[in-house]
């Protein structure tokens, strides 16, 4: 067993740890719109959900050589944003929309991502996405030394696709989502393993 003092981590060294260690992760492909209202598009997998009354989830923005990225400064301009969930086919343009592009490219337009309108926030969500979840802005931590922006949205809204919804749930067997793993690596779902729950009757 190697230990490691995480005190004597760069950032660099920290990040990949984590990012091997907490896996699979699931994707948040966000959509914001910038003050000329373009749309921007880029996916995060350092995300969750934190809250279920009302409904919040949470998502880690760092910063490119200290500086904001389109979506943090979006999000923190209009205090909105979709989250898209990103299934197994979404895989080439949610991957090349995290490049790094200029502020004023709008990776939708340019990828040819289409889109469709939200209900309750101003930022449009990605029409091929089967969840998306419309979010307004809570609270936004700066952690850490690199002031990572752990953002907090309640979600106002879910889109939820007929082919994927059963009696209020989503059907486990039909939801297809991506998984990121460390590195530039991804993953489908796997064997789904279901076990009884709790209180039903032991095996003999
Ligand atoms: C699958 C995937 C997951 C990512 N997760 C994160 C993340 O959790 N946090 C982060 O800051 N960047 C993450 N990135 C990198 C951003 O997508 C990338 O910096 C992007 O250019 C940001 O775009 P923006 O400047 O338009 O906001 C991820 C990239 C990929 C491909």
């Amino acid at each position: 067993m190697h230990v490691i003092d995480a005190e004597k981590l760069s950032a660099a060294e920290a990040y990949a740890l984590l990012v091997g260690t907490v896996v699979p992760r699931p994707i948040a492909w966000i959509t914001t719109l910038d003050r000329e209202g373009r749309v921007n598009a880029a996916p995060f997998s350092c995300y969750t959900f934190v809250c279920n009354r009302p409904p919040m989830l949470a998502v880690n923005l760092g910063r490119r050589d200290g500086a904001l990225k389109d979506t943090a400064r979006n999000i923190r301009q209009l205090e909105s944003f979709v989250v898209n969930v990103v299934t197994e086919e979404l895989i080439e343009p949610m991957h090349r929309s995290s490049f790094d592009y200029s502020e004023e490219t709008s990776e939708t337009a340019l990828l040819d991502i289409a889109l469709a309108p939200s209900r309750l926030v101003e930022p449009p969500r990605i029409a091929a996405s089967p969840i998306a979840l419309e979010c307004r802005l809570r609270q936004i931590l700066e952690l850490g030394e690199q002031k990572n922006d752990l953002v907090i949205g309640e979600i106002v809204a879910f889109h939820v696709a007929e082919e994927i919804f059963a009696c209020g749930r989503i059907d486990v067997h039909k939801f297809r989502p991506l998984a990121r793993l460390g590195g530039p690596n991804y993953a489908r779902l796997g064997e789904i393993i279901t076990m009884p729950s709790k209180g039903a009757p032991r095996p003999a």
